[in-house]
C-alpha cells in the first residue's frame, strides 16, 4: 500500500493526487474551500490569541497535497497576522513548480507554535489488514496487482497487541499502529500551540466488520489494488489515535489535553452556517447568499463531511478554550 501510493511509480507521485479523484473540504468546490479555509483561518486567530501572539506562528498542514488551504487560510488573515504567519506544508509528493515562494515545503513536521491541521491525512497512511486463515490463526494479508489475496505472515507481538487493544474481533481488521505512530510523532513536534486531525473514522463501537480499505479513481470507488492507478485509503481508529496523542504527552511529563468532536459542530463552532439566508431585495446578493448557505451545507452535513471527525490536541493551551 506504501509503494502504490508514494512508491516512484505511486498514486501521489506521478499522478495529479487528489484532484479529479475525489473531493475533500479542501479540494471541493471553490466556494466550499474558501469557506472551510476560513474557518481554518478563524481558529488560528484564537489559537494566536491563547499563545499571546507568538512571532512566527506557525501554520503547518501535514498530507496538505497542495498548498491551496494554506494560500486560501492567509488571503483571509488581517495584514499583521499574516505577516507573523509562517505556512509550511509537510507532504511527501514533490513540490509543485508553481508553488507561492512564501510557502514552506517539507517532507517531516518541524517543531512549531502555532497550528498543525491534517485534513484527510491519516487515512492514508499505509496499514495492513489482518484475516483469520483456515485454523483460525491471525495472518496478514497479501494482496498482488490482479487484486487475489493471500495470506501472509502472522501479525508481530506489537500488531497483535493493538489488535487485542483496539479491534479485537471482525472478519478483516486494518492494524492502526502506523497512524498512531504518525499522529504521536506530528504532535510531539508542536511546542505551545493545537494539533487537528479531520478524517473519516470510527470507534470501538462501532467497528466495521469486514474493514474499510477501498481504492478511488476518478471520483469513483474502486477495488483497492495496490498498482499506482488508485487513491487507496481506509478509515481511521480515531480512538487509538487519540490515545497515541496523550501517551506521547505522557511519555515527555507533558500534558497533551485532547478533544474529540465531529465536522458540523467544529464547524458550527468557528462559524459556518448552512442556514437559508433571508429573501433579500437584492437577487444578486441573495442568490450568493443561497449558494454559500449550499456550501457551507456540504461541509456540516453529518451524512457527509460533516460526519468527519475532528480530533484536537492543545499544547500549553487546552483545545476546549480555543474551541467552546
Ligand atoms: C487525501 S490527501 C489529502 C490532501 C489534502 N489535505 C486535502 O484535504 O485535500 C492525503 C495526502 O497526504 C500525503 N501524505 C501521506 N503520508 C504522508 C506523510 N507521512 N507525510 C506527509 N504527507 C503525507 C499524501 O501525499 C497526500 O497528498
Amino acid at each position: 500500500m506504501d509503494r502504490a501510493l508514494y512508491g516512484p511509480d505511486g498514486f501521489y507521485v506521478l499522478g495529479e493526487g487528489a484532484t479529479g479523484h475525489f473531493r475533500t473540504s479542501v479540494s471541493g468546490s471553490a466556494t466550499v474551500a474558501e469557506l472551510f479555509a476560513g474557518a481554518v483561518g478563524e481558529l488560528l486567530d484564537r489559537v494566536d490569541v491563547a499563545l499571546g501572539r507568538p512571532d512566527p506562528l506557525d501554520l503547518v498542514d501535514v498530507g496538505a497535497g497542495s498548498g491551496d488551504l494554506l494560500e486560501a487560510v492567509l488571503r483571509s488573515l488581517g495584514s499583521e497576522r499574516a505577516a507573523r504567519t509562517r505556512p509550511t506544508v509537510v507532504e511527501r509528493r514533490p513540490r509543485p513548480a508553481d508553488l507561492s515562494p512564501y510557502l514552506t515545503w517539507l517532507d517531516g513536521v518541524p517543531d512549531m507554535t502555532g497550528l498543525l491541521i491534517a485534513n484527510e491525512w491519516l487515512d492514508n497512511i499505509a496499514l495492513d489488514v489482518v484475516v483469520a486463515d483456515g485454523a483460525g490463526d491471525d495472518v496478514v494479508l497479501l494482496v498482488d496487482h490482479a487484486g487475489v489475496e493471500t495470506p501472509g505472515r502472522p501479525p508481530t507481538a506489537q500488531e497483535s497487541a493493538w489488535l487485542a487493544r483496539w479491534w479485537p474481533s471482525g472478519h478483516r481488521r486494518e492494524i492502526g499502529l502506523t497512524r498512531d505512530t504518525a499522529w504521536g510523532a506530528a504532535v510531539s513536534h508542536v511546542q505551545r500551540g493545537l494539533a487537528v486531525a479531520i478524517d473519516y473514522s470510527h470507534s470501538a463501537a462501532d467497528r466495521p466488520a469486514y474493514g474499510t480499505l477501498t481504492g478511488f479513481r476518478h471520483g469513483r470507488e474502486t477495488e483497492p489494488i495496490p498498482d499506482g492507478s488508485c487513491d487507496l485509503t481506509a478509515h481511521v481508529a480515531i480512538d487509538s489515535v487519540a490515545a497515541a496523542g496523550a501517551a506521547w504527552g505522557a511519555a515527555y511529563g507533558q500534558a497533551v489535553p485532547a478533544l474529540l468532536t465531529d465536522q458540523r459542530s467544529a464547524l458550527s463552532a468557528l462559524g459556518v452556517s448552512g442556514r437559508r439566508p433571508e429573501y433579500a431585495a437584492d437577487p444578486a446578493g441573495y442568490a450568493a447568499a443561497l449558494q454559500r448557505a449550499g456550501d457551507a451545507a456540504e461541509l456540516l452535513d453529518r451524512g457527509g463531511l460533516g460526519g468527519f471527525a475532528w480530533l484536537l490536541h492543545g499544547v500549553d493551551l487546552h483545545p476546549a478554550s480555543v474551541f467552546g
